[in-house]
Protein backbone atom coordinates (compact mmCIF):
# COMPACT_ATOMS: atom_id res chain seq x y z
CA UNK A 1 0.00 0.00 0.00
CA UNK A 2 1.22 3.70 -0.58
CA UNK A 3 2.71 5.24 2.17
CA UNK A 4 2.16 9.39 2.32
CA UNK A 5 4.92 11.30 4.29
CA UNK A 6 3.43 14.25 6.67
CA UNK A 7 4.08 16.49 9.54
CA UNK A 8 2.65 17.00 12.62
CA UNK A 9 4.08 18.71 15.14
CA UNK A 10 7.35 18.88 13.11
CA UNK A 11 7.73 15.38 13.72
CA UNK A 12 8.04 13.30 9.92
CA UNK A 13 4.88 10.51 10.30
CA UNK A 14 5.02 7.76 7.31
CA UNK A 15 0.98 6.62 7.10
CA UNK A 16 -0.64 4.69 4.58
CA UNK A 17 -3.02 5.95 1.95
CA UNK A 18 -6.47 7.04 3.32
CA UNK A 19 -5.43 7.30 6.71
CA UNK A 20 -7.02 10.42 8.52
CA UNK A 21 -4.81 12.72 10.46
CA UNK A 22 -6.14 11.24 13.20
CA UNK A 23 -4.82 7.81 12.38
CA UNK A 24 -1.53 9.63 11.46
CA UNK A 25 -1.34 10.79 14.74
CA UNK A 26 -2.21 7.77 16.80
CA UNK A 27 0.95 5.84 14.41
CA UNK A 28 3.60 8.99 15.98
CA UNK A 29 1.91 8.33 19.67
CA UNK A 30 0.53 11.55 19.18
CA UNK A 31 -2.81 11.94 21.24
CA UNK A 32 -5.59 14.79 19.76
CA UNK A 33 -8.76 14.50 21.86
CA UNK A 34 -12.08 13.00 20.63
CA UNK A 35 -15.28 12.42 22.18
CA UNK A 36 -17.46 11.43 19.20
CA UNK A 37 -15.24 8.97 17.24
CA UNK A 38 -15.49 5.00 17.18
CA UNK A 39 -13.12 3.57 14.68
CA UNK A 40 -14.85 2.53 11.79
CA UNK A 41 -18.07 3.06 13.49
CA UNK A 42 -18.69 6.25 14.32
CA UNK A 43 -16.90 8.50 12.17
CA UNK A 44 -19.06 11.41 11.97
CA UNK A 45 -17.07 14.70 12.31
CA UNK A 46 -19.71 15.96 14.74
CA UNK A 47 -18.23 16.65 18.29
CA UNK A 48 -15.01 19.33 16.99
CA UNK A 49 -12.75 17.94 19.93
CA UNK A 50 -10.22 16.60 17.26
CA UNK A 51 -9.93 19.96 15.18
CA UNK A 52 -6.24 20.42 14.13
CA UNK A 53 -4.26 23.13 11.89
CA UNK A 54 -3.02 22.37 8.59
CA UNK A 55 -1.01 24.80 7.18
CA UNK A 56 -2.84 26.26 3.91
CA UNK A 57 -6.32 25.15 5.44
CA UNK A 58 -8.74 28.28 5.51
CA UNK A 59 -10.18 26.71 8.37
CA UNK A 60 -9.62 24.35 11.79
CA UNK A 61 -10.14 20.68 10.40
CA UNK A 62 -11.99 17.25 12.13
CA UNK A 63 -8.62 14.69 12.39
CA UNK A 64 -11.11 12.13 12.42
CA UNK A 65 -12.28 12.36 9.37
CA UNK A 66 -10.05 14.79 7.22
CA UNK A 67 -7.56 12.21 4.70
CA UNK A 68 -4.11 12.82 4.67
CA UNK A 69 -2.06 14.19 1.81
CA UNK A 70 1.35 14.36 0.54
CA UNK A 71 3.62 17.07 2.59
CA UNK A 72 0.68 17.94 5.08
CA UNK A 73 1.59 20.19 7.76
CA UNK A 74 -0.61 19.36 11.11
CA UNK A 75 -0.36 21.40 14.49
CA UNK A 76 -2.19 19.68 17.46
CA UNK A 77 -1.94 21.54 20.17
CA UNK A 78 -1.73 25.32 19.57
CA UNK A 79 -3.29 28.10 21.82
CA UNK A 80 -5.98 28.91 19.09
CA UNK A 81 -6.86 25.01 19.06
CA UNK A 82 -6.59 24.36 23.01
CA UNK A 83 -9.17 27.78 23.35
CA UNK A 84 -11.60 26.10 20.83
CA UNK A 85 -11.58 22.89 22.48
CA UNK A 86 -12.46 24.59 25.70
CA UNK A 87 -15.49 26.71 23.67
CA UNK A 88 -16.55 23.20 22.39
CA UNK A 89 -16.70 21.83 26.02
CA UNK A 90 -18.37 24.91 27.41
CA UNK A 91 -21.06 24.60 24.87
CA UNK A 92 -21.79 21.24 25.87
CA UNK A 93 -22.16 21.57 29.16
CA UNK A 94 -24.28 24.36 28.44
CA UNK A 95 -26.97 21.80 28.37
CA UNK A 96 -25.77 19.09 30.32
CA UNK A 97 -27.34 18.26 34.02
CA UNK A 98 -23.58 18.92 35.70
CA UNK A 99 -24.54 16.59 37.79
CA UNK A 100 -21.20 14.81 38.12
CA UNK A 101 -20.96 13.84 41.91
CA UNK A 102 -23.73 11.03 41.68
CA UNK A 103 -23.16 10.18 38.33
CA UNK A 104 -22.49 6.58 37.51
CA UNK A 105 -19.60 7.29 35.00
CA UNK A 106 -17.62 9.76 37.34
CA UNK A 107 -13.93 9.20 37.35
CA UNK A 108 -14.51 6.99 33.72
CA UNK A 109 -16.28 9.82 32.02
CA UNK A 110 -14.68 10.69 28.00
CA UNK A 111 -16.22 14.30 28.88
CA UNK A 112 -15.50 15.01 32.25
CA UNK A 113 -11.61 13.54 32.01
CA UNK A 114 -11.37 16.47 28.71
CA UNK A 115 -13.18 19.28 31.44
CA UNK A 116 -10.73 18.37 33.88
CA UNK A 117 -7.23 18.30 31.36
CA UNK A 118 -8.49 21.86 29.82
CA UNK A 119 -9.88 23.32 32.69
CA UNK A 120 -13.20 23.62 32.01
CA UNK A 121 -15.31 23.49 34.67
CA UNK A 122 -19.32 24.78 35.94
CA UNK A 123 -19.85 27.35 33.25
CA UNK A 124 -22.45 28.39 31.21
CA UNK A 125 -20.78 29.88 28.37
CA UNK A 126 -23.86 29.44 25.93
CA UNK A 127 -27.16 29.83 27.57
CA UNK A 128 -29.05 27.70 25.22
CA UNK A 129 -32.22 25.91 25.31
CA UNK A 130 -32.14 23.50 28.17
CA UNK A 131 -34.68 21.17 28.20
CA UNK A 132 -35.17 18.76 30.95
CA UNK A 133 -36.05 15.18 29.68
CA UNK A 134 -37.48 12.52 31.98
CA UNK A 135 -35.18 9.16 32.18
CA UNK A 136 -36.18 6.19 30.14
CA UNK A 137 -35.91 3.51 32.67
CA UNK A 138 -38.48 1.31 30.48
CA UNK A 139 -36.30 -1.10 29.47
CA UNK A 140 -35.49 -3.88 31.82
CA UNK A 141 -31.96 -3.62 32.18
CA UNK A 142 -30.54 -0.16 31.54
CA UNK A 143 -31.86 3.75 32.17
CA UNK A 144 -31.38 6.36 29.40
CA UNK A 145 -30.99 9.82 30.74
CA UNK A 146 -30.85 12.33 28.05
CA UNK A 147 -30.05 15.18 30.29
CA UNK A 148 -26.52 13.79 30.38
CA UNK A 149 -26.14 13.22 26.33
CA UNK A 150 -23.85 15.42 24.57
CA UNK A 151 -25.33 13.87 21.46
CA UNK A 152 -22.37 12.33 19.79
CA UNK A 153 -24.44 9.47 18.20
CA UNK A 154 -22.14 6.72 19.24
CA UNK A 155 -24.71 4.67 20.67
CA UNK A 156 -27.18 5.07 17.74
CA UNK A 157 -24.12 3.61 15.46
CA UNK A 158 -23.16 0.98 17.43
CA UNK A 159 -27.00 -0.29 18.03
CA UNK A 160 -26.81 -0.02 14.04
CA UNK A 161 -24.07 -0.85 12.67
CA UNK A 162 -22.43 -3.15 15.03
CA UNK A 163 -25.97 -5.28 16.33
CA UNK A 164 -27.97 -4.88 13.61
CA UNK A 165 -31.06 -3.66 15.67
CA UNK A 166 -31.50 -0.02 15.43
CA UNK A 167 -33.89 1.27 17.99
CA UNK A 168 -32.12 4.53 18.72
CA UNK A 169 -31.36 7.95 16.97
CA UNK A 170 -32.50 11.25 16.75
CA UNK A 171 -35.59 12.57 17.28
CA UNK A 172 -36.53 16.33 17.00
CA UNK A 173 -34.19 18.87 15.45
CA UNK A 174 -31.65 22.09 17.11
CA UNK A 175 -31.58 22.73 20.17
CA UNK A 176 -34.45 20.09 21.09
CA UNK A 177 -32.82 17.07 19.43
CA UNK A 178 -32.28 13.91 21.63
CA UNK A 179 -31.27 10.56 21.11
CA UNK A 180 -34.30 7.97 22.09
CA UNK A 181 -36.55 5.49 20.24
CA UNK A 182 -39.18 6.05 17.36
CA UNK A 183 -41.80 7.95 18.51
CA UNK A 184 -40.19 8.67 21.79
CA UNK A 185 -41.76 5.28 22.81
CA UNK A 186 -39.83 4.47 25.23
CA UNK A 187 -36.82 1.57 25.08
CA UNK A 188 -38.84 -0.88 26.68
CA UNK A 189 -41.52 -1.20 23.74
CA UNK A 190 -38.35 -1.26 20.99
CA UNK A 191 -37.48 -4.78 19.47
CA UNK A 192 -34.11 -3.82 21.68
CA UNK A 193 -31.85 -7.01 22.34
CA UNK A 194 -31.03 -5.84 25.73
CA UNK A 195 -27.04 -6.67 24.56
CA UNK A 196 -25.83 -2.83 26.24
CA UNK A 197 -23.23 -2.24 24.07
CA UNK A 198 -24.92 1.11 23.46
CA UNK A 199 -24.23 1.42 26.91
CA UNK A 200 -20.27 0.87 26.47
CA UNK A 201 -19.99 2.70 23.63
CA UNK A 202 -21.54 5.99 24.84
CA UNK A 203 -18.70 8.81 26.70
CA UNK A 204 -20.58 9.90 29.09
CA UNK A 205 -23.38 8.99 32.49
CA UNK A 206 -26.34 9.19 30.19
CA UNK A 207 -26.70 5.18 29.56
CA UNK A 208 -26.19 3.54 32.11
CA UNK A 209 -27.13 -0.58 33.78
CA UNK A 210 -30.41 -0.90 35.95
CA UNK A 211 -28.62 -1.68 39.91
CA UNK A 212 -30.43 -4.23 41.94
CA UNK A 213 -28.13 -4.70 44.41
CA UNK A 214 -30.16 -3.02 46.95
CA UNK A 215 -33.36 -5.68 46.18
CA UNK A 216 -30.78 -8.26 46.35
CA UNK A 217 -29.60 -7.31 49.44
CA UNK A 218 -32.75 -6.19 51.08
CA UNK A 219 -34.52 -9.74 50.22
CA UNK A 220 -31.15 -11.75 51.73
CA UNK A 221 -32.05 -9.78 55.22
CA UNK A 222 -36.12 -10.76 54.91
CA UNK A 223 -36.07 -13.58 57.45
CA UNK A 224 -39.34 -14.14 56.71
CA UNK A 225 -39.04 -15.56 53.38
S1 LIG B 1 -29.13 -2.43 24.44
FE1 LIG B 1 -28.36 -3.13 22.41
S2 LIG B 1 -30.23 -3.31 21.16
FE2 LIG B 1 -30.82 -2.09 22.96
S3 LIG B 1 -30.54 0.05 22.33
FE3 LIG B 1 -28.58 -0.59 23.27
S4 LIG B 1 -27.30 -1.33 21.55
FE4 LIG B 1 -29.45 -1.23 20.82
S1 LIG C 1 -26.52 8.59 24.86
FE1 LIG C 1 -24.26 8.61 25.08
S2 LIG C 1 -23.50 7.61 23.21
FE2 LIG C 1 -25.63 8.17 22.83
S3 LIG C 1 -25.54 10.16 21.80
FE3 LIG C 1 -25.81 10.54 24.01
S4 LIG C 1 -23.73 10.78 24.84
FE4 LIG C 1 -23.53 9.84 22.81
S1 LIG D 1 -13.88 13.20 17.41
FE1 LIG D 1 -13.55 14.25 15.55
S2 LIG D 1 -15.30 15.49 15.37
FE2 LIG D 1 -15.73 14.30 17.15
Amino acid sequence: MENINIKINGLDVCAPAGSTILDAAHIAGIKIPTLCFLKEINEIGACRMCIVEVKGARNLVAACVHPITEGMEVLTNTPVLIDSRKRTLELLLSNHDKKCLSCVRSGQCELQELCQELGVEDENYFAGVSPEYELDDSAPHMIRDNNKCILCRRCTAVCEKVQSVGVIGPNNRGFTTFIGSPFDMGLGNTSCVACGQCIAACPTGALYEKDFTDDVLAAIADKSK
